[in-house]
């Protein structure tokens, strides 16, 4: 087992008629993250939560916060989100605006930045920014639901970005997030990622702790 994974339990497969207790659940089951998705119905075709849940969660857990902003115009929150209490936001280059000045002003607010990769761009796209990351998602399906299946041919970009990010000396995290599982995990770990992200193997398995350990014991 590598002791250097991490387990980024994703809130959307979470029952939200209860999150603090969901929360807890994770927290006390070995999650190392707590990951919040954040859509707006325009970037990607869902709508989930915004700055105030992220404060209600911030209050139910001392566990870093990754915010996975999946909205047209990142640049517009950053200062809400800090706020609230979020330590990684994760932007998408995809978006209109001006993502490197965005990273910036994420590092301006005290947060560390991170870049999500829908899977149709390329990881070129992270060349002049890799200084400014603290963390690289890699999506292995394309955002705006859980419960997707897997994209096998991300393991190859993940492979890529860790290069990367090996070739510069960078300490950024590498992440994934999308249709992660018992069967999925092996394969990204292998390809060089250390941070896991998932919302369907976590919170819709009948045990949290159970699903944490069994995600912990394959990779
Ligand atoms: C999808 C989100 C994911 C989602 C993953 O757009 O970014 O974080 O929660 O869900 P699963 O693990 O069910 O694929
Ligand atoms: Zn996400």
């Amino acid at each position: 087992m590598d002791t250097q994974v991490r387990i980024a339990p994703s809130i959307l497969s979470a029952n939200f008629a209860v999150l603090g207790e969901e929360v807890r659940r994770a927290e006390s089951a070995g999650a190392d993250v707590i990951h919040i998705d954040v859509m707006d119905g325009h970037f990607v075709p869902n709508i989930t939560v915004g700055p105030l849940v992220v404060a209600a969660v911030r209050k139910m857990t001392s566990l870093p916060l990754d915010v996975h902003l999946m909205v047209e115009r990142p640049e517009n929150f950053v200062e809400d989100f800090a706020r609230a209490g979020a330590d990684i936001l994760t932007i998408h280059p995809e978006t209109p605006g001006h993502w490197h000045r965005t990273l910036q002003q994420i590092h301006g607010a005290g947060m560390r930045a991170g870049v999500a990769l829908n899977p149709g761009t390329s990881e070129s796209v992270l060349e002049y920014v890799l200084s400014l990351l603290d963390l690289v998602l890699v999506m292995t399906v394309n955002p705006g639901f859980g419960g997707q299946l897997f994209i096998v041919e991300m393991l190859p970009k993940i492979a890529a970005v860790r290069r990367m990010l090996a070739a510069v000396g960078s300490v950024a995290w590498l992440s994934v997030d999308g249709g992660i599982n018992m069967t999925t995990a092996p394969l990204v770990v292998r390809a060089g990622a250390d941070t896991l992200v998932a919302g369907t193997a976590i919170f819709g398995a009948p045990d949290v702790t159970v699903a944490v350990t069994a995600l912990r014991s394959v990779v």
